[in-house]
């Protein structure tokens, strides 16, 4: 495949995972529009990325917002036509949030982790019809894993994170779904975890680093024609649902 050929769209691409899979893509030559709430936010990101110069293009991209969305697919199409690559990235995590409710978590959770990632793939179907091999990654987590629930001596069995999980477990359900709903389109649609990750969500605790977290998602996106859909992979393994 000719990446250099390839469009991207990274959904929360201004930071984090998103921010170290932008580069990641940009570096295998892919042009990755980088989805960002506060665009200044991402041209601040951009700067380094362009200085290097690699093709990153920040675009304004609140998935829970439909004028947002709407507009990014209009832009896509005017100036792409097509779209390569989705990576639903963009996601919360408010457990341990002690001034919300767990309704209040809920359904704040769900709308970006969930409703968010629907609102974004749907209207960006179109323009992933019309690549030669588009691809759908969904950051999805093991957290959500009911076979790993249960494991003894399961290493996450200490994340009390309830609404998160639920959030991750509806995306898994819709990977699933999508996969098969866009199979005749070609669209190869997997979910990945990209491991427990020093960013903000975890407020920089672990030692991992977001480009190696990175490291399975760029896999899923830059998937050859013979690579698996409807698949949970982190970058070791495949994960049970
Ligand atoms: N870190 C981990 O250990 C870990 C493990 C497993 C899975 N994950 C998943 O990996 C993904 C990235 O997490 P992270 O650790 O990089 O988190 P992060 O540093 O908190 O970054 C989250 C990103 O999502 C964006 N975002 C949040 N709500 C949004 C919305 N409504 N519309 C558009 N963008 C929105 C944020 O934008 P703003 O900058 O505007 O807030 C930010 O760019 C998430 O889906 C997370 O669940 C993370």
């Amino acid at each position: 495949m000719e990446n250099s050929k390839l469009i991207a769209l990274v959904s929360g691409g201004n930071r984090g995972i998103g921010e170290a899979v932008t580069i990641a893509l940009a570096r295998q030559g892919v042009h990755v529009l980088m989805g960002c709430r506060d665009v200044a936010l991402g041209e601040a990101a951009a700067a380094p990325m362009r200085a290097e110069g690699l093709s990153v293009q920040p675009v304004q991209l609140d998935t829970t917002n439909d004028a947002s969305v709407a507009g990014l697919a209009a832009l896509i199409e005017r100036d792409f036509g097509h779209l390569d690559i989705l990576v639903n990235n963009a996601g919360v995590g408010l457990d341990y949030d002690p001034t919300l409710t767990v309704l209040e978590k809920l359904e704040r959770t769900l709308e970006v982790n969930v409703v968010g990632t629907v609102r974004v793939t749907e209207a960006m179907i179109p323009m992933l019809s019309a690549s030669k091999a588009p691809r759908i990654v969904n950051v999805s987590s093991e957290l959500a894993s009911f076979g790993l629930h249960f494991t003894p001596d399961w290493e996450h069995s200490d994340k009390k994170m309830p609404t998160y999980k639920a959030s991750k477990a509806a995306l898994n359900s819709l990977t699933l779904s999508y996969a098969d709903q866009l199979q005749d389109k070609g669209i190869k649609v997997n979910a990945i975890c990209p491991g427990y990750t020093a960013t903000a969500a975890t407020n920089f605790g672990p030692s991992r680093t977001p480009a190696e977290a990175a490291v399975i998602v760029v896999r899923m996106a830059l998937l050859d024609n013979d690579g698996p859909t409807a698949s949970f992979y982190n970058d070791v393994c495949e994960l049970p649902w």
